[in-house]
């Protein structure tokens, strides 16, 4: 009979030879598992978080060598951190790591020391993490010594001793191996339960006397009880710990510089800009909104030729820091109003305020400011046009029993007229005015612009439409009539040398469809020789932005959105604490790498509105976008915009209290102002 048609040999008949573990490979397997344990900081006696098995594959292999796997339970509820082993270098950096404890181990010969105790009450001390699954269950009908147990304890960690193994010295171990491409570890970020799988080899094969189990008396469980109180980790994971941290670390800092570039530099392209007459909203984007409207940025060029007509001639000590900080930024025919000045032909300002609230906020003041600014500069006439009749005609309300609030924006005119007279225009050089009052004399130059203007380019330009009131649609030409000499016959006079002034509006860019409009029919309305055929002049600033955030514009009608020219100190303090958006990082350390992000710090923008030095603003912007320096912090700078806006709106509202009704009513006078 050939050996294929042999009968295969039934079960009970084959030997089974159960080889012994060499000591070696037993006491490499209680290292590792100690080693295990103690650089992933597992818990022992901690419920799930160890269970293994050895399988001995000594027999096959050249070196006596072991392999075993461990569970270290959910990922959730496990106190290891081994988020580091992501990833085949973090894999390999947790491997080098248990294989360097276990040979530091065997290197400095620390002993094994096992003890023999009761099964139960080392299960109750100790739990079941500490034995091996042959260990985990007791046989069905067990004998009287499966009721004893031996443990094992290296360097803090409990193990249980598989029952047959015999355990050599440390040393005599000689060195462990981990055969990397059979080990396995499945612990990243993405697994919900973590296990281990370890091969390894062992150099040792020197017999030495065996380690001997002894009874465990109460003071070694004192002892074990002790060491278990504190989570164990060995000095290669406190390393390895370390140095994960230290990436994850990194790693977070790298995820918030890219959040940091892409809020820098990649627009919100879902929130749209709105920039008009009545809103203003969304992240603006200034050289779009110069491109679509059609005005010119403010070049080198002309900042030049505005400093000479300006600083040159000494009536102001250097440019306003709104025009050195890119604030005012575009405009309409700048360069023709220095044409003007260098050839001495007369010219006036002109802006204004639609009194929506009985306080101004400090948005107000940027163009008001400005204007104060240019007229010193100039030493020129300005008109301020208070249009009560607009927020009358877009805000006001009627109602059957009390009838309208006309009167009422007619009274808010009177309290925003003290703020702009606080701003220190020249009292002889300016007229202030309230369409209510003052609409007569403009009627004429309103009726040509009329005239002029079709209801289609008006609804085309302000998006009215036939639901609108009539006055909403007559409304732009009473904006547009102050833009012409021909409205203040009084004021700048009536010959031909006024009616050739020009004219230049200082103003935030949202007023600007008004005199497009404006500008388009200008001709109709001055004298041929009028040097800018009759087009207003402009000049555009950015917004102020609002305490939430570096876009849209402050507006009065969120109370908790602006500074207003009233509010007290501790207001002042508390809105600015409270509400001023941060471009700073969420924790110290990635605010000292990375710095704030000066865009969109509320704090930092209003800064560079209203701090006048320029170095002391540098060093600010400086320390407060490194993370380094006195302003390394958003709490810095906010206290030191507090101190600058205090001292502003002190300032002012020193200066408005001394404007009594009686000055109003001087500057509303219509005189002569040239
Ligand atoms: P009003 O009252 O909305 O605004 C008054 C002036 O303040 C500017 N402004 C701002 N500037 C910077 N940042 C802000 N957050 C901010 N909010 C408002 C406005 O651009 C304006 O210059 N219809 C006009 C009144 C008006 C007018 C004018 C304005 C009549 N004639 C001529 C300028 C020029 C209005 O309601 O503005």
């Amino acid at each position: 009979m050939s050996k294929a048609e042999e009968p295969p040999k039934k079960k009970k008949d084959r030997v089974v030879v159960k080889p012994t573990t060499p000591s070696p490979v037993s006491t490499a397997f209680l290292i590792l598992r100690g080693a295990l344990a103690g650089v992933v900081g597992a818990p022992i006696g901690g419920g799930e978080s160890i269970s293994s098995l050895m399988q001995p594959s000594f027999i096959k292999d050249k070196y006596p060598s072991g392999k075993f796997s461990v569970g270290l339970g959910k990922k959730q509820g496990t106190v290891c951190q081994l988020d580091i082993a992501d990833g085949e270098e973090g894999q390999e950096r947790l491997l080098d790591a248990i294989e360097e404890a276990a040979n530091r181990i065997i290197q400095e010969d620390l002993p094994i020391k096992s003890f023999k105790v009761d099964r139960q009450v080392a299960i109750d001390t100790y739990g079941t993490a500490m034995l091996d699954q042959t260990q985990l269950k007791l046989p069905k009908k067990p004998k009287p010594e499966d009721h004893i147990l031996n443990i094992a304890w290296i360097e803090g960690v409990i193990m249980g001793v598989p029952p047959g193994a015999v355990l050599s010295s440390t040393k005599a171990v000689g060195k462990i191996t981990l055969e990397r491409n059979m080990c396995n570890i499945n612990a990243g970020k993405k697994a919900r339960k973590c296990d281990i799988v370890l091969k390894f080899r062992v150099d040792g094969s020197e017999s030495v006397p065996d380690a001997v189990a002894s009874d465990a008396d109460d003071s070694v469980s004192v002892q074990l009880e002790q060491l278990l109180q504190a989570q164990i980790r060995m000095p290669e994971g406190q390393k390895l710990l370390e140095e994960g941290q230290k990436l994850l670390e990194e790693e977070a800092v790298e995820a918030a510089k890219r959040i940091k570039i892409d809020t820098e530099e990649t627009k919100k392209e879902d929130e749209e800009m709105v920039v008009n007459a009545f809103e203003v909203k969304g992240k603006i984007d200034y050289s779009k909104l110069v491109n679509d409207f059609g005005s010119k940025l403010i070049d080198p060029e002309l900042l030049k030729r505005i400093e000479k007509l300006t600083v040159g001639r000494g009536t102001v000590p250097e440019l306003h820091r709104f025009l050195r900080r890119d604030i005012f930024f575009s405009h309409r025919d700048m360069a023709k109003i220095c044409d003007c000045l260098e050839k001495n032909l007369p010219f006036y300002l002109y802006t204004g305020r639609g009194p929506s609230s009985g306080s101004m906020h400090l948005g107000h003041l940027v163009p008001f400011m400005f204007t104060q600014w240019l007229q010193r500069a100039f030493q020129c006439p300005l008109v301020i046009q208070m249009t009560d009749d607009e927020k009358f005609l877009f805000k006001g309300v009627y109602d059957a029993e009390t009838g309208d609030n006309l009167d009422y924006f007619a009274q808010l005119t009177f309290e925003n007229a003290k703020d702009i007279i606080a701003c220190g225009f020249i009292p002889e050089k300016t007229f202030l005015f309230s369409d209510l009052k003052y609409v007569g004399r403009m009627y004429p130059t309103i009726v040509r612009i009329w005239k002029s203007v079709t209801t289609n380019t008006v609804n085309g330009i302000f998006g009215f439409d036939g639901t609108s009131n009539i006055g909403k649609i007559a409304f732009p030409a009473i904006q547009a009539a102050p833009s012409f000499p021909s409205s203040f016959p009084i004021v700048l006079g009536t010959g031909k040398t006024s009616a050739n002034m020009a004219c230049l509006i200082p103003c935030a860019i949202d007023q600007d469809p008004y005199f497009r409009m404006t500008r388009d029919i200008a001709h109709k309305l001055v004298p041929k020789s009028h040097p800018l055929g009759g087009k207003p002049a402009l000049i555009h600033s950015k917004f102020f932005p609002p305490l939430q955030g570096a876009e849209g514009k402050m507006s009065s009608s969120d109370e908790n959105s602006a500074i207003f020219l009233t509010d007290l100190e501790e207001v002042i303090e508390r809105k600015i604490k409270e509400y001023a958006f941060s471009g700073g990082q969420e924790t110290k350390k990635l605010q000292e790498e990375l710095g704030a992000n000066l865009t969109v710090d509320v704090s930092y923008q209003w800064l560079r509105f209203f701090l006048e030095d320029d170095e002391e603003l540098e060093s600010i912007g400086n320390d407060y976008s490194t993370g380094s320096g006195e302003y390394w912090s958003t709490g810095k700078v906010k206290a030191r915009l507090v101190d600058v806006l205090k001292e502003i709106v002190q300032a002012h509202q020193a200066r408005r209290a001394l404007v009594t009704e009686e000055v109003v009513l001087e500057w509303m006078k219509e005189r002569s102002i040239i």
